[in-house]
């Protein structure tokens, strides 16, 4: 798909993670394959400007971390075209605004962002980077404050209007944190609001088959993913080939520019358009789009799923990580890093306490690998004769908050880390 100037090899996104979307992380899932585009953890402009170390840390790159974007944080419109600057002539790829809520009567009694109070100062202050660069500019958002209050599709106009090439939208507002359900109709009336550039739908997404019902139902161009990534590195690499195998071609009207449908409606196909790699070329007509219906396919299902990556290839991926991690941070402050990291990967390991409580202490190279040595010691009592974990020890499937039942329990959801929730 297309992002302004930029073509990409898939419409599928890695989402910001304060604290986890580092160099390493991303080099491990750009080998692995299937990611289109890259976002750094969210960066502070001005610390950019004052040439700050942890600043450039979270922009540090190599040749094959391509295409990256860089996310900015900021509320001075000279200071965030001064960074958006600075970026591009780095090479940087793309750069994405981290926004928060436009309401009016929040930003007043201290919450949401400052930047936010004014529509008319926020596109200002997105016109000013646009004009300043050549590379695409792209503002990430979430639903709006609460559910009295869905404001992306009017903000999405309104900076759809002064240039930005892309609006990501997580389906979820700000009261709602991470708990509930991924709002996707709130994604599609984002979708119908702007005229042509590409929505990209986030939140819960942690299977392929979750990032197609994302796409079937709110005619989004493509799907950001974060949590579900670092749960599980492989879910690009098995979306794109899910969705190769499950997408036929289809021409349905989608009303655009209009900022309704908030209902649950039909379903909807996605923004897909010419020389977009998921898709056959296909001239819409006006009032036509170009899509892609996922939705024509459910009898594709499971068959159209790359297996879930065995044990071993999680532990050498893992190691993999590890390694860039001592690499890039060195030894010491790249083990405590990976102290949170380990058991992101040890969530598909089956029974994986006796690992968990070793690897948070883990402060050196030697000792890492002796804590793995000891965990597949101590998992062998987990595993049938071909060396596999026994069906009561397998981990449950993920279900993302979208697709379960209504009614049902909350399960198999990735937690949510600590942080700022608010800036995200
Ligand atoms: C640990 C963590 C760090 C995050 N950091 C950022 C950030 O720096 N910038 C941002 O825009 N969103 C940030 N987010 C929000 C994610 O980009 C994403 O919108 C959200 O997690 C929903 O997507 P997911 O369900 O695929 O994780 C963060 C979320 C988490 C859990």
């Amino acid at each position: 798909m297309r992002l302004g100037s930029l073509q990409l090899t898939s419409n599928l996104f890695l989402s910001p993670l304060a604290g986890y979307t580092n160099l390493p992380f991303r080099l491990v899932l750009r080998e692995i394959g299937g990611v289109g585009l890259c976002t750094t953890d969210l960066v502070n402009a001005r610390s950019l400007l004052e040439k700050r170390a942890k600043a450039f840390k979270l922009i540090e790159t190599r040749p094959e971390d391509s295409p990256l974007a860089v996310q900015l944080f900021g509320s001075v419109p000279e200071e965030m075209r001064d960074a958006a600057q600075f970026l591009a002539a780095r090479g940087v790829a793309s750069i994405d605004i981290n926004m928060g809520c436009p309401v009016r009567k929040v930003c007043q009694v201290g919450g949401g962002s400052a930047m936010m109070t004014e529509l008319d100062k926020t596109a200002a202050l997105v016109k000013g980077m646009v004009d300043a660069v050549k590379i695409p500019v792209t503002a990430k958002m979430r639903l709006g404050w609460d559910d009295e209050n869905l404001t992306a599709p009017d903000l999405a106009r309104a900076l759809e209007a002064v240039g930005v090439a892309a609006i990501f939208v997580h389906g979820r507002t700000r009261a709602q944190g991470f708990g509930g359900t991924v709002n996707l109709a709130g994604i599609r009336a984002v979708v119908q609001a702007v005229k042509t550039i590409p929505v990209i739908g986030n939140g819960d997404v942690t299977t392929p088959e979750a990032a197609k019902r994302m796409l079937d139902e709110t005619g989004c161009a493509g799907v950001s993913i974060g949590r579900g990534a670092f749960y599980d590195p492989w879910i690009f690499k098995r979306t794109v080939q899910y969705l190769k195998i499950s997408s036929s071609r289809a021409v349905l009207p989608l009303p655009r520019g209009g900022g309704e449908g908030w209902g649950e409606g039909e379903t909807v196909a996605s923004q897909q358009s010419p020389g977009r790699p998921l898709t056959l070329a296909l001239s819409p007509s006006e009032g036509e789009r170009e899509v892609t219906s996922h939705a024509a396919c459910s009898g594709v299902s499971a068959a159209a799923l790359l297996p879930e990556p065995s044990f071993d290839e999680r532990v050498r991926v893992m190691c993999r990580h590890f390694e860039l991690m001592m690499e890039i941070f060195g030894e010491e402050l790249g083990c405590r890093m990976f102290r949170k990291i380990a058991p992101q990967y040890s969530r598909r390991f089956g029974p994986a306490n006796e690992f968990n409580k070793q690897v948070v202490h883990v402060s050196n190279r030697a000792q890492f690998h002796e804590i793995l040595a000891n965990y597949r010691r101590w998992r062998a009592q987990f595993l049938d004769a071909q060396g596999e974990l026994l069906p009561r020890f397998r981990p449950p499937p993920m279900i993302a908050s979208f697709m379960q039942e209504a009614g049902a329990a909350p399960t198999g959801r990735v937690p949510v880390p600590k942080g700022p929730v608010e800036v995200w």
